[in-house]
């Protein structure tokens, strides 16, 4: 079981490019918007708690569960599986068809952060701020926004063609460092606007009293999708690292990334929209995309000679999240197929980008044209349902059978003898008690608290 004689494999060229590409796909549009609504909807400092110690305990254990499984195997979700025996290879396979669900409806929505980009350079902050009609109206227009996605994907494609260490590596290499640049500077900026102060308070200070069960389930269900968990990343991203590398050091340093920028994100965001707003629970109201689209540029316009500068190197620096992550999204599409079915890298590229266009048009015509298809209830699109299938029902089945399986069926010595290959392993007892017993009950009660919550029988 090891990944030598597979001489045609992606390798990452060290530690720190694996770290970084780990992270990259970890920080995305989850950090930059899902994180600050849930921060603000429950209670700031409260949730930030809460979060920083999911991360850390539950979090890098997952991580580091994908990681050693991708490096012990060599393969990508399927094969990994697979080499235990055939009647395994479902695991893989689930876990393979999220970033097939995935990848097109995050590039509709990176689509719409490269259209807002622009749109401060090109229209202008006014325009934007209009209260909605510029959202609504953009995101209705079949054409336009067909053809922003499409930019957006021609970004992701192209990266993808170059190559692990060609393109991947590369393009982290500058975007994460300029996205954590960005974020500071907007952080600091908006900080310093009349009333952030206030803010930033509501955001740092925990209200304990906003502490409830419906704050634990929407921690861990953000951990899950901002860690790009249960899905296969992280096999395909283990695969390509050498023995050498510590595991435990590398999901640690993931897990910091993700918080740091995720925690970031908040403090760009919550303060500025507290300003526009005048309540923590306005902001929370303001959830989803509307906050983002709607609310921000609102708060930009009314930053005067600076909006076109601020709202500008927002979105910019979104969009190097998005792509960053959509990047790492069909990285891991084409790598299941490559391996698969044993075609070349070219080949299952392709295939991939022809998939997920096609796949992209459908789900985009959920906002005209097949609008009267309202999956998950009225007012509803085929986007909040590929997101509420795949994040919400898919990602938990499959955390829950990998860590059966790991923690019942192989055995976690396993991982555990991966993992002290390259360094020592404290938490050894504690991680195992983890994966056999606490993950699958917590994982089991997100499953059953997120199509609950669906379907109206439970309120978060
Ligand atoms: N983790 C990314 C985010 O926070 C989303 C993502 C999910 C990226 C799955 C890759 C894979 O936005």
């Amino acid at each position: 079981m090891s990944s030598t004689g597979t001489p045609a494999r992606s390798s990452w060229s060290g530690k720190w490019a694996f770290i970084l590409a780990a992270a990259a796909s970890a920080v995305g549009l989850g950090n930059m918007w899902r994180f600050p609504y849930l921060a603000a909807k429950y209670g700031g400092g409260t949730f930030l708690l809460t979060y920083l110690v999911l991360v850390f305990t539950f979090g890098v254990s997952l991580l580091l569960l994908e990681t050693a499984l991708g490096r012990t195997t060599g393969q990508s979700a399927i094969g990994a599986f697979k080499q235990f025996g055939k009647k395994y290879a479902f695991i893989g396979i689930l876990a393979s068809a999220v970033p097939f669900i995935i990848t097109p409806y995050y590039c509709i929505i990176g689509g719409w952060v490269t259209k807002y980009a622009a749109a401060y350079l090109i229209n202008g902050p006014e325009a934007l701020a209009d209260g909605g009609d510029f959202f609504t109206g953009f995101i209705t227009s079949n054409t336009e926004s067909f053809l922003w996605m499409l930019l957006f994907m021609a970004i992701v494609f192209i990266v993808v063609s170059l190559g692990v260490k060609g393109g991947i590596e590369k393009a982290n290499l500058i975007m994460m460092p300029a996205l954590i640049v960005m974020a500071v500077a907007i952080a600091a900026y908006t900080l310093m606007q009349p009333g952030a102060a206030e803010g930033a308070l509501y955001y740092l200070v925990p209200d304990f009293s906003k502490f409830s069960p419906e704050l634990v389930i929407g921690a861990l269900g953000q951990m899950f999708y901002s860690l790009s968990l249960a899905m296969g990343i992280m096999i395909t991203y283990g695969s390509y690292l050498d023995r050498k590398s510590s595991l435990t050091q590398s999901v640690t340093r993931i897990g910091c990334f993700d918080v740091g920028v995720s925690f970031l994100a908040g403090l760009m965001i919550v303060p500025a929209a507290f300003v526009a707003m005048g309540s923590g629970d306005a902001v929370a109201g303001a959830a989803g995309p509307s906050l983002m689209f709607i609310t921000l540029p609102g708060v930009f316009a009314g930053m005067g000679d600076a909006a076109v500068v601020v709202g500008f190197v927002f979105f910019l620096l979104v969009l190097f999240a998005a792509l960053t992550s959509a990047i790492s999204l069909t990285e891991t599409c084409v790598s299941i197929i490559q391996d698969g079915a044993g075609w070349s890298r070219k080949k299952a590229l392709g295939t991939v980008i022809g998939v997920v266009v096609v796949a992209g048009i459908f789900v985009n015509l959920g906002y005209n044209g097949l609008s009267f298809i309202e999956p998950l209830g009225a007012g509803t699109t085929l986007l909040d349902f590929f997101d509420f299938f795949s994040n919400s029902v898919l990602m938990p089945i499959v955390a829950l059978l990998t860590c059966v399986f790991i923690g019942w069926i192989v055995k976690p010595g396993l991982i555990v003898k991966e993992v002290k290959l390259s360094s020592p392993f404290k938490a050894e007892k504690a991680w195992t008690v983890m994966i056999k017993f606490v993950a699958p009950v917590l994982v089991v009660v997100i499953l059953v608290a997120y199509v609950a919550a669906q379907f109206g029988l439970f309120s978060m």
